[in-house]
């Protein structure tokens, strides 16, 4: 395949966690290619992400993914219009390795070089093989954020509420240890809550004002209910009714927010944006079309990156040094120099 310069197609790159990951995107909707390295077998005999490992393990596999990401789209660097990179937030050690790649290949390539928000790029999954367009009310539901947003245009955006200590994704997690649960603990507690009564046990839901949420005290309901039950623990049922709490808190504040701002759609975002749970219920309850991502496209990818990219007026052109003056002015004088 050949880019004939009329289309926009970006490399993507995703380092901010756990995942080395690199994708192909045309016009910020198409994915030619989507390549994704899970450490998750690295982090799960520690419970959760050790950043050092993190960023080495990026280290030895970021030149790989970005080569595969090329092949299996049939392209080659000449069909680039640039380089999308994760700029934050994440873990500071594993972003600098993506920034340090994207940044390399920028300058080898001749080619710009796009700093990306990673909460941004979870919302822009929402575009991937779609045509949906804003305005429209974002849950964006992540291991280390929780927001609802509103979507005026593209880039024209709110934060109507959040979390003000955990995260959803996070508060998965941290039952899911206390349950004896494997790292990510989503996805384990979603498998596992299908088998479970979802209202075995009541977990109370934080009393927030308005469009934030609180999630740490519903964690400290599961630790003190545990400590109450005898072995063998009713596992499944906890699981189901502390995600039946998790969701509903979720539904109901998303709910809230749509009726607030009259958005025609809902969109979900983010790793906990995969659960089955919260997607059901959402539906279910909404007015108005809600909208989510491919299961591939919630957690972290390099497609939602290449997209944000195309998407984002904001992030602009990142340089070396960061300086975008300065980026263009020496790469102009490089280019003159070869
Ligand atoms: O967006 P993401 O991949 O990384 C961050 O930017 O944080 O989200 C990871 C989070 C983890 O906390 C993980 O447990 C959660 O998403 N997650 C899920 C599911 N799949 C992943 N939570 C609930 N249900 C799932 N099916
Ligand atoms: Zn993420």
């Amino acid at each position: 395949m050949y880019n004939d310069n009329r289309m926009t197609i970006y490399l993507g790159i995703e380092t901010s966690c756990d995942e080395t990951a690199a994708a192909i995107v045309k016009e910020g909707r198409i994915v030619l290619s989507n390549c994704v390295q899970s450490q998750i077998r690295t982090h799960q005999t520690f419970g959760g992400v050790v950043p050092e490992v993190a960023a080495r393990e990026h280290l030895e596999s970021i030149n790989h993914i970005i080569a595969l990401a090329l092949s299996e789209a049939k392209l080659s660097k000449k069909d680039l219009s640039g380089i999308a990179c994760t700029v934050g937030p994440g873990l500071i050690g594993t972003l600098l390795v993506g920034i340090a790649a994207a940044q390399s290949l920028s300058f080898a390539w001749d080619l710009p070089l796009i700093g990306v928000d990673h909460l941004y790029a979870h919302v822009c999954a929402n575009f991937l093989d779609t045509d949906l367009k804003p305005p429209f009310i974002c849950l964006l539901v992540s291991g280390g954020h929780t927001q609802i947003i509103h979507f005026a245009d593209f880039n024209e955006f709110k934060i109507l509420g959040q979390t003000v200590d955990d995260a959803a994704g996070e508060a998965y997690d941290k039952v899911a240890r206390l349950l004896g649960l494997p790292y990510p603990g989503g996805p384990a507690i979603d498998k596992l809550a299908k088998d479970g009564n979802p209202h075995a046990f009541k977990f109370p839901e934080a009393k927030m004002a308005d469009l934030d949420f609180s999630f740490s005290g519903l964690k400290t309901a599961v630790l003190r209910c545990l400590e109450k039950l005898e072995q063998p623990w009713p596992v499944t049922d906890i699981a189901a009714s502390f995600q039946n709490a998790v969701t509903d808190a979720l539904v109901r504040k998303t709910l809230l927010g749509r009726e607030k701002t009259g958005a025609p759609f809902i969109v979900l975002a983010g790793g906990v944006a995969a659960n089955t749970v919260l997607r059901k219920k959402m539906q279910a309850q909404s007015k108005v079309p809600v909208i989510y991502p491919s299961v591939r496209y919630c957690t972290d990818n390099a497609a939602m990156v290449a997209a944000a990219a195309y998407f984002t007026k904001s992030a602009g052109e990142l340089g070396f040094g960061g300086d975008p003056a300065y980026s263009r002015q020496k790469r102009s004088r490089l280019s003159r120099a070869k």
